[in-house]
């Protein structure tokens, strides 16, 4: 039996369903392979995407997943962590819009069973402390703290808004929500959120893992993340979006280096199984 949240159980044998198991096919058929010029793909979990783009993403890429809100951005983080479980690949998760309680409730909601992963070591879930004195470190220290194949981190924006101190004669930067003492300086807003993002990129960079992070783009924007940076530094976009003209979703793959793909906005589906392309 498992347990699904909100009170209900269900047979194991009733969670592989059809369309769930068109998610545990995007899995089975794509574990990380090389592909025809060598270079190593990671398996996205989303049925019907790595064929569009090599076999997966590059590994040991940064992947922006961008979109305005509700467009599904937390759900495709979901996969790409259930596809590197169902791999034995170790994976963190770094959620900055809810609580670790919260996202295993709507992780089961959807199907994805994270618990026994993180009782096993395979997945490790932090919420990240915006109040914290010194968020590049603690970071850092998360990121460092194993030997992760994926990263994810959910979401990129409330971490680059933070205000940034000059301190110590203008010798160290740091990051935190409040002013420190009176001989800080703060830099502005946007020297602060490339610094942010320079340091989160090389943090990444230096542990090898293929990473996700997402960014919540305003209604009617055409930047490809709120901060309007993020899209230099990061190798490869996914952009999630709506038709609601039509009543569709929409995913393009904007951007992915290495990669030949196309640009043409596709179709879309989220069930209570999670995202799948027509
Ligand atoms: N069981 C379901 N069946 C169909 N659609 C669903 C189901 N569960 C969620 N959704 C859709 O998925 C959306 C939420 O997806 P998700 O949380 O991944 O979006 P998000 O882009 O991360 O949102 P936010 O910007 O708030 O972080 C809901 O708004 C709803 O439209
Ligand atoms: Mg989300």
């Amino acid at each position: 039996m498992v347990n699904i949240g909100m009170g209900f159980k269900l047979d194991a044998k009733e969670t592989t369903e059809p369309e769930n198991s068109t998610r545990d096919t995007a899995i089975k058929n794509n574990e990380t392979k090389n592909d025809y010029t060598g270079m190593n793909r990671v398996n996205s979990g989303i049925h019907g995407l790595d064929e569009l783009m090599n076999g997966g993403f590059p590994k040991g890429n940064i992947v922006l997943i961008s979109g305005t809100p509700g467009t599904g951005k937390t759900i495709v983080c979901f996969q790409f962590i259930e596809a590197g479980l169902k791999n034995g690949e170790n994976c963190l998760y770094i959620t900055s819009d809810q609580p670790v309680k919260n996202l295993l409730s709507e992780a089961n909601q959807l199907q994805f069973h994270f618990q026994p992963e993180v009782d096993k070591g395979k997945l490790n879930i932090v919420y990240l402390d915006l109040d914290k004195q010194n968020l590049h470190k603690d970071i850092e220290e998360i990121v460092k703290s194993g030997n992760y194949d994926r990263i994810v981190m959910d979401s990129l924006s409330p971490v680059t808004e933070l205000p940034m101190w000059m301190v110590n004669n203008g010798k160290e930067v740091i990051p935190s929500s409040n002013s420190m003492t009176t001989t800080t300086i703060p830099l502005d807003s946007i020297q602060a959120t490339r610094l942010h993002l320079r340091h989160l990129v090389k943090i990444i960079k230096e542990e090898n893992s293929t990473t996700m992070v997402t960014t919540e783009i305003p209604e009617g924007s055409r930047d490809l993340s709120r901060d309007s940076i993020s899209e230099f530094l990061v190798d490869g976009i996914l952009v999630l979006g709506l038709d609601t003209t039509m009543g569709r979703r929409k995913l393009t793959i904007r951007k992915m280096r290495g990669t030949k793909h196309s640009l043409k906005p596709m179709d879309v589906e989220i069930t209570e199984h999670g995202i799948r392309l027509h």
